[in-house]
C-alpha cells in the first residue's frame, strides 16, 4: 500500500531530510585525497546523531555503517573501511538515510574529488541531471512510470546504462516503502502520483553495461565491467503544485 502523508507530516519528515542532506553538506566539507572512508563516514554519523536523529542504514539488513560510500566503479553500497582510501581524480557516491521523529529522509550525491576525468564529469553532470528529469516528472496525476521513463530516456540518449537490479522506492515511517521507482520504464505506467505521496528518485548509472557485480563482502555492487558508475538521490513530496525536493540542500542543483 502507498502512504499518503499530510501535510503535517511532511512538515516532519522535512526534518529528517534536511538532516540527510546536511549530512551529506558535511561530508562534502570533509572530503579530502587522504581520507578513508571510515573517516568519512564517522563525520556524517556524528553529523546525525548531533541533531538528534538516527543513521537509518546502521544495522539496516546488517549494514554495519552510517552512510554507503562508494568509489569509482563501485555503484552503491560500499562499505565504509579504513584501508579504503579516498584519491584524487576518484569519485565518491554517498548515500545518506536519517530518522527522526518516525520519519526518514533519503539521498545521495556523488563528489568529484579534486579534478576528475572528462569522462568521469560527463557522467557525473548526466546522472545528475536525470535525476532533475524524473524529478520534473513528479506530479500528481503523473505515474511512476512518467518518472521512470524520463530518467531512462535521458542517460540512454547520452550513451549511459542504467542499472535495473536496484530502483528507487516511497518513503516515509520506513526507508524503503511502496511503490517502487524503477530507473526505467514506459511512460503512462504504475501508480498514479497524488499528493502527499513521498517517494526517493535515485538513478543509478553505469558508464559501460547494464550489469553489475556484488562483491565478495555482499553489500558492495561494482559496475559489471569495472567501469565508473554514478548514484544520485533525492526524496520528493508529491503536491498540489510543484514537486518539492524535501532534501535540497546547498550541493550544486541542475535546473
Ligand atoms: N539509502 C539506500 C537507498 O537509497 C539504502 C541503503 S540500505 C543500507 O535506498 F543498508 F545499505 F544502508
Ligand atoms: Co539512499
Ligand atoms: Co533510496
Amino acid at each position: 500500500m502507498i502512504s499518503v502523508k499530510s501535510a503535517k507530516e511532511i512538515e516532519v519528515m522535512k526534518r529528517a531530510c534536511e538532516i540527510a542532506a546536511g549530512a551529506l553538506v558535511a561530508a562534502e566539507k570533509a572530503l579530502r585525497p587522504g581520507m578513508s572512508t571510515w573517516e568519512l563516514d564517522k563525520v556524517i554519523h556524528d553529523y546525525i546523531v548531533s541533531k538528534g536523529a538516527r543513521p537509518s542504514s546502521l544495522g539496516y539488513g546488517g549494514f554495519p555503517a552510517s552512510a554507503c560510500i562508494s568509489v569509482n566503479s563501485e555503484l552503491i553500497h560500499g562499505i565504509p573501511s579504513k584501508k579504503k582510501i579516498i584519491r584524487e581524480g576518484d569519485i565518491v557516491s554517498v548515500d545518506v538515510t536519517a530518522e527522526i521523529d518516525g520519519y526518514n529522509g533519503d539521498n545521495a550525491y556523488t563528489f568529484k574529488v579534486g579534478e576528475v576525468s572528462e569522462e568521469a564529469q560527463r557522467l557525473l553532470q548526466t546522472t545528475e541531471e536525470a535525476l532533475y528529469e524524473g524529478i520534473k516528472m513528479a506530479v500528481a496525476g503523473n505515474r511512476i512510470g512518467d518518472i521512470s521513463n524520463a530518467v531512462q530516456t535521458y542517460c540512454e540518449s547520452r550513451g549511459y546504462f542504467i542499472v535495473e537490479k536496484f530502483i528507487g522506492h516511497g518513503i516515509g515511517h520506513e526507508m524503503h516503502e511502496a511503490p517502487d521507482v524503477p530507473n526505467f520504464g514506459k511512460p503512462g505506467r504504475g501508480p498514479r502520483l497524488v499528493p502527499g505521496m513521498t517517494i526517493c528518485i535515485e538513478p543509478m548509472v553505469n558508464q559501460s553495461c547494464a550489469q553489475v557485480r556484488i562483491m565478495p563482502d555482499r553489500w558492495t555492487v561494482v559496475e559489471g565491467n569495472g567501469n565508473l558508475s554514478a548514484h544520485y538521490e533525492h526524496t520528493v513530496a508529491i503536491t498540489d503544485g510543484e514537486p518539492l525536493i524535501l532534501t535540497k540542500s546547498s550541493l550544486h542543483h541542475p535546473k
